[in-house]
C-alpha cells in the first residue's frame, strides 16, 4: 500500500515533518509531492532541511498566480503522478491551495483522502483559508481534528468522513525545536538581547490586500519607536509594500528590523525569545501559546480559539491603536492549558491510524 503526502505551502512542511517520520517509522510506504506553490529557499528548501526531510519524490512545479491557476494546474499535474504512482491513501494537511487540489486531485482519481488539521473553521468568509478548510473536509474520508473544538464543528456540519481526534502537531514540533533552536545564532546575528523585541509578521490574503492595512501597520511602527520590532516579510507582503509605494516608508522605522523569513529553527528561537508576537499567521497564534509568549493577532477572529483564553492571545485587527494597546498592556498571569492541543504524540496516533486504515 502506498501513501502520498501533497504539501506546497510553508505551513504544509510544518505538519509533514513529524508524519513523514512518524509513518517512515511505521514501516510505511510514503511519498512526498510538492506541488511548487512556494519555492523560494526561504519558504521551502530550509524547512525540508530544518526538519531532516528527504528531498520531494515528486515535483510538480506550479509556482505562484491566481488561485484559480493555482488549483487547476495541481490538479491537473498531479493526477497522472497519482495513477502511475498506484497510491492508495492521499494524505492533506491545513487550508492551503495546495490542500484542496490535493483533496480534490484525490477523490477524481477515486483514492481515499485523510485531512490533517481537520475542523478549523474561523467562520470567516473572507479568508480564503476558510473554504479551502471547508471542502477538504467535506471530500475527505479520514479527518484528523486536532482539537475537541474542531470535533465539534465537524460533527455540527454532519461531516460524512470518519473523524478522529489526534491532538495538534504544534506540540510534538514546538517541543523538539526548542531545544534545537537553543543553538541557533540568529539572536547573536541580529544584534538582539533574549526579551527585548517585538516580533512581527503579516501576509493573509484579506491584509495584504489593502492600502489601508500597510498604513495602519507603518502607524504602530511608529507609534512604537522605543520598541524593536523584528519583522521578517512574507513575499507576498514585501510585493504589496512596493506596489502601495510603501517600501521606502517602512525602511524609515530605524526600530523595524525588516528580514527575510527566516526557516523554522531560527523562527522559533525569535519567538521563544520575543517580548510579544505580532501577527496574523494562523500557525504562529499557537506556537506562541505552547511557547509561552503573548500573542498579539491582527486579525478579527481565529480558528484557534483556544488560544484566546486567559488572554494569551488577543484580536486586534490591523489596527494600529488596538496593537499599541495590546503590546503595553501587562503580559497575562493567568495560568494557561498546554492540554488544549494535546499530549505531544500527535504524528504517533496518525501513523497508527493511517496503518490501520490500509491494513483493512
Ligand atoms: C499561502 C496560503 C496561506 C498560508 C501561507 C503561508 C493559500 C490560499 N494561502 O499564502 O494559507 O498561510 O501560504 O505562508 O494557499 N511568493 C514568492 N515566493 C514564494 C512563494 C510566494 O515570491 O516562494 C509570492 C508570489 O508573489 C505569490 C505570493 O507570494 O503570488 C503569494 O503566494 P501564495 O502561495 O499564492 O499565497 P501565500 O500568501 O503564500
Ligand atoms: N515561520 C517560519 N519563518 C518565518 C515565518 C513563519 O518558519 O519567517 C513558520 C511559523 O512558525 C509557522 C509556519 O511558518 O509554523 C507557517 O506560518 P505562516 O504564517 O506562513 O502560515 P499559516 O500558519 O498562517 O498558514
Amino acid at each position: 500500500m502506498k501513501i502520498a503526502s501533497i504539501v506546497g505551502a510553508r505551513p504544509n512542511f510544518v505538519k509533514l515533518g513529524p508524519v513523514h517520520k512518524s509513518l517512515k517509522s511505521s514501516g510505511i510506504k510514503h511519498l512526498i509531492v510538492h506541488t511548487g506553490q512556494h519555492y523560494d529557499y526561504e519558504m521551502s528548501d530550509i524547512f525540508f532541511s530544518d526538519f531532516e526531510l528527504p528531498n520531494p519524490d515528486i515535483h510538480l512545479g506550479v509556482g505562484s498566480g491566481s488561485s484559480c491557476f493555482q488549483l487547476g494546474e495541481i490538479i491537473k499535474r498531479l493526477e497522472n503522478k497519482l495513477i502511475d504512482k498506484q497510491i492508495d491513501l492521499v494524505l492533506v494537511y491545513g487550508d492551503t491551495n495546495s490542500t484542496l487540489a490535493g483533496a480534490i486531485c484525490a477523490n477524481k482519481c477515486n483514492i481515499k483522502l485523510g485531512h490533517i488539521e481537520a475542523g478549523l473553521r474561523s467562520y470567516d468568509p473572507s479568508m480564503p483559508e476558510e473554504y479551502n478548510r471547508i471542502l477538504t473536509d467535506h471530500l475527505s474520508n479520514y479527518l484528523f481534528a486536532p482539537t475537541r473544538n474542531a470535533v465539534n464543528n465537524l460533527k455540527k456540519e454532519k461531516i460524512r468522513g470518519k473523524v478522529y481526534y489526534t491532538g495538534d502537531l504544534s506540540v510534538e514540533i514546538i517541543d523538539k525545536t526548542r531545544s534545537i533552536s537553543k543553538n541557533s545564532e540568529i539572536l547573536d546575528i541580529l544584534n538582539l538581547q533574549s526579551k527585548s523585541y517585538l516580533l512581527l509578521t503579516m501576509h493573509r490574503a484579506e491584509n495584504t490586500s489593502s492600502r489601508y492595512f500597510f498604513i495602519q501597520l507603518l502607524e504602530t511602527f511608529e507609534a512604537l519607536k522605543d520598541n524593536i520590532i523584528v519583522f521578517p516579510i512574507h513575499p507576498r507582503t514585501k510585493k504589496m509594500f512596493e506596489s502601495f509605494g510603501l517600501l521606502d516608508r517602512l525602511l524609515k522605522c530605524s526600530n523595524v528590523k525588516t528580514l527575510l523569513p527566516v526557516g523554522y529553527i531560527d523562527f522559533i528561537a525569535l519567538l521563544q525569545n520575543s517580548l510579544k508576537v505580532i501577527t496574523d499567521s494562523g500557525g504562529i497564534q499557537k506556537e506562541a501559546y505552547l511557547l509561552n509568549v503573548p500573542c498579539i493577532t491582527m486579525r478579527k477572529n481565529t480558528e484557534w480559539v483556544e488560544t484566546i483564553e486567559g488572554h494569551w492571545n488577543v484580536l486586534t485587527g490591523v489596527d494600529s491603536k488596538k496593537i499599541v494597546k495590546a503590546v503595553r498592556r501587562q503580559t497575562p498571569n493567568s495560568k494557561y492549558s498546554e492540554s488544549v492541543f494535546g499530549n505531544g504524540r500527535t504524528s504517533r496516533v496518525i501513523s497508527e491510524l493511517v496503518s490501520s486504515i490500509i491494513s483493512h
